[in-house]
């Protein structure tokens, strides 16, 4: 878009959510990347926000953190004009199924409105601006609006009709749908990336994989829903971060791209791979083999069997491709855990602990 012959023209950008898991990474990765862009942080610091994993960060002239809610429209008129923004990267989201089970309506919140305001704080931005083509609206979504695949079926397109099935990809499916409207209705410059499962250094422990390598460490049940058979695709959380970029600055306004690893794996043999790298990795397990951890639980309810991702268009269209394999990355990532207790440790808080009662009452 701004390049030519290879000359790129800096941008100022918010990152919303850019204290959570992928919009961290992503932080570290666009300020490593592009030193002389401007990023502004704006998460909220919920739950999930961890202002520490960005706070190496922080002391660089060209990063600014703000705390501040992305349904606060003031808030955002006032980001945009005063750092004269040309880019939105949006992450901000709650992010987790078993909570969108438990109070939906945070879901809706965050999800549909906060992406609302956004959308529409932006429009009346770029209309004030003559509605440059250099503008971009990135919308960072999931593989889990297209629902829930058979084994044999084909993997999700950007053309596979949503059938979102949880709270929480019923109010990204929503978000999704105003952002395409954004662009068909107003010419809006929109971008949109489905992504499947990430995992990688800076991920919330509620999750399956830090989940796991946490509850290994502590000598802990390892719980697995149900049959432990559901399929998801997983993406090491830098190889996310290099899709955003690609389509960022190779993809013309109102497209959506699927990101994907083509990394198929059921729930119970990546829990296998985690203990066996553990097993292999951490010097004083409390209890080893790590396996004889692992402990059946009540599933999920409405919980979607199998995800899968066609990234084709991306590497037709943009040339990317992953990195890392599931193996070297789920290796990286559990040397990060073992090397960062100081990072995950206090994130097991006392609230953290009510909503692991909660959800894992049995365990
Ligand atoms: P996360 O839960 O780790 O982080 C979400 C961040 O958003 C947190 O820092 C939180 O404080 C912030 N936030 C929440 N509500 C906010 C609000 N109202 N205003 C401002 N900030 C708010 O989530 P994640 O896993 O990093 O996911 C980021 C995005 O990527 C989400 O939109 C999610 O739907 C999408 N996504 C995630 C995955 C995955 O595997 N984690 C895969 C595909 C897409
Ligand atoms: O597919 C992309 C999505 O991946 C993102 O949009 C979501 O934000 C992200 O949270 C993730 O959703 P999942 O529900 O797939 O991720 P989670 O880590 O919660 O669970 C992965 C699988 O592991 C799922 O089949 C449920 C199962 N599971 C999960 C937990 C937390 C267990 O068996 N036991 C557990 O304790």
């Amino acid at each position: 878009m701004t390049e030519q012959l290879g000359m790129r023209t800096p941008r100022r950008l918010i990152v919303t959510g850019g204290a959570g898991f992928i919009g961290a990474n992503f932080v570290h990765y666009w300020c490593g990347k592009y030193p002389g862009d401007r990023v502004i942080v704006l998460d909220a610091l919920t739950y999930a926000g961890n202002r520490a994993t960005i706070a190496p960060l922080e002391g660089k002239a060209n990063l600014r953190f703000v705390q501040g809610d992305i349904c606060d429209r003031h808030l955002i008129d006032q980001l945009l004009k005063e750092e004269e923004i040309d880019l939105l990267v949006h992450f901000a989201a709650e992010s987790h199924v078993d909570r969108s089970i438990l109070g939906p309506g945070a879901f809706v919140q965050t999800n549909v409105v906060g992406t609302f305001t956004l959308l529409e704080a932006f429009r009346q931005h770029w209309l004030a601006h003559d509605q440059p083509d250099t503008f971009r609206f990135h919308h960072v979504s999931t593989d889990e609006v297209y629902g829930s695949l058979e084994p044999e079926d084909p993997a999700f397109t950007e053309t596979t009709p949503y059938a979102p099935n949880s709270p929480y990809s019923a109010s990204k499916a929503g978000s999704d749908h105003l952002v395409r409207a954004y662009y068909h209705t107003y010419g809006m410059p929109t971008l949109m990336t489905n992504c499947s499962n990430n995992y990688g250094p800076y991920h919330f422990p509620e999750k399956l994989i830090p989940l796991m390598c946490i509850n290994i460490l502590l000598g802990k049940p390892l719980p697995v829903y149900g049959d432990g058979q559901n399929v998801r695709d997983w993406l090491y959380v830098e190889d996310h971060c290099s899709a955003i970029d690609a389509v960022i600055h190779g993809s013309k306004p109102g497209e959506t791209y699927n990101v994907g690893g083509n990394n198929e794996v059921k729930n119970l043999d990546l829990v296998h791979k985690l203990c066996d790298l553990m097993d292999e990795l951490a010097p004083d397990l409390p209890v080893r083999p790590a396996k004889q951890l692992i402990t059946f639980v009540k599933d999920r309810p409405g919980h979607d069997r199998r995800y899968a991702i066609d990234a084709t268009k991306l590497k037709t269209d943009l040339g990317w491709t992953p990195a890392q394999t599931v193996d070297s990355g789920l290796r990286q990532t559990v040397l990060w855990y073992l090397n960062h207790r100081d990072w995950w440790q206090p994130l097991l808080s006392q609230e953290y602990q009510a909503y692991y009662q909660t959800v894992y009452a049995s365990v």
